[in-house]
């Protein structure tokens, strides 16, 4: 028999400084009337001074573990979803295991970008219905805004920072709260999200001129890609999990652009009123988008538990990444 998986508990902290798109006017050839209309975003939180992904990740992990009530020793793996962690390693999943003191724990970061959170999902759910794990925290968190080139405006003013957790254990009651699955890469338009990671070259030899690192993006293909290919995508992830469209309570996509989300809910005919978004205040924070606007409109309201949802998200791969939830009460 299938092991049953239940979401245990799950968590969000962003940076408490604010940059609204009036700030950006300041460094930017731009406006809050442009940003605010082509993609919804309004504000963003982002990290100052010494503050780090790393940071964030712990806070989120820490509200995750406190509503699961698991133990820390129980906790067997931790995966990261963090593109641009503290450091390159020791893991940003390493160092939130020393922070939180789970000793038991075996723990990596994964590369999905802002898919991240469900490709984690996917890998969890694989390790624990082989038996090979109990306990999984994942933890998705980003501070795009120390990637992105601060004078590239159709880029820099997407982005956000933020992270968000998500405590899985095995179901003593039987209840599987993941339904399904999906996860598709197309490696071949990878090229519309880029992100180097140009180093010196030896001294003795010639240097070279790879790129800086900063997100380098096509917008417009990227756009293309998610209104054409994301419904189809998703409608197969639910098809996956026995559900109806119709029977699913709430949609959670990434929030990377107010118009793609409206284009999918169109697309897939959703109830538009279920249909979760807080991108006029927290811009993109890449893989932690999903976790905070479930945590954030489970906090406001908006998301009654218990309830069903599909999480769904996109990024640099390309990464596209569905799962069909049960939410229970009691774990925000
Ligand atoms: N302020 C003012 N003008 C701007 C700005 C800005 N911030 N940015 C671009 N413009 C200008 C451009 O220079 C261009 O001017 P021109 O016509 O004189 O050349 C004009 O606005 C139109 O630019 P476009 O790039 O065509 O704008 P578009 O309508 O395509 O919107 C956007 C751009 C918002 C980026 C959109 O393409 C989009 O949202 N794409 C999807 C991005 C996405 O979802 N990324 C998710 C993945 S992120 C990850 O995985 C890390």
């Amino acid at each position: 028999m299938s092991i049953p998986i239940k979401i245990a508990g799950l968590g969000f902290q962003v940076p408490k400084t604010v940059i609204t798109n009036d700030d950006l006017t300041q460094i930017l050839d731009t406006s809050d009337e442009w940003i605010r209309t082509r993609t919804g975003i309004g504000k963003r939180h982002v990290v100052s001074g010494n503050e780090t992904a790393l940071d964030l990740g712990i806070n989120a992990a820490k509200q995750a573990l406190e509503k699961s009530k698991i133990d820390v020793k129980d906790i067997d793996y931790i995966i990261a979803a963090a593109s641009f962690g503290t450091h390159i390693y020791p893991s940003t999943a390493c160092e939130i295991q020393n922070a939180i003191g789970a000793n038991n724990a075996a723990c990596f970061d994964i590369t999905a970008a802002c898919a991240g959170l469900i490709y984690s999902m996917g890998i969890a759910r694989g390790f624990m219905k082989s038996g090979m794990a109990k306990n999984i925290l994942i933890v998705a968190t980003d501070t795009v805004s120390r990637c992105v080139d601060w004078t590239d405006r159709s880029t820099c003013v997407l982005f956000g920072d933020g992270a968000g957790a998500m405590m899985l254990t095995v179901a003593d009651d039987g209840q599987d709260d993941i339904l399904a699955v999906d996860l598709i890469s197309e490696g071949n338009i990878g090229h519309h999200i880029v992100m180097p990671t140009a180093g010196k070259n030896c001294p003795l030899v010639e240097p070279n001129d790879l790129e800086p690192m900063h997100i380098k993006m096509n917008g417009k293909e990227v756009y293309k890609f998610v209104v054409t290919k994301l419904p189809t995508y998703v409608e197969k992830c639910v098809e996956k999990s026995g559900l109806k469209m119709e029977d699913i309570d709430y949609l959670v996509p990434h929030q990377a652009n107010l118009r793609i989300i409206e284009a999918l809910q169109k697309r897939l005919n959703f109830n538009p009123n279920n249909v979760i978004s807080n991108i006029e205040e927290y811009a993109n924070t890449s893989a932690a988008s999903i976790p905070i606007a479930l945590v954030e409109s489970v906090r406001n309201g908006k998301i009654k538990l218990p309830c069903s949802a599909i999480l769904t998200g996109f990024g640099a791969g390309m990464t596209v990444g569905t799962a069909v939830v049960r939410l229970r009460e009691g774990i925000v």
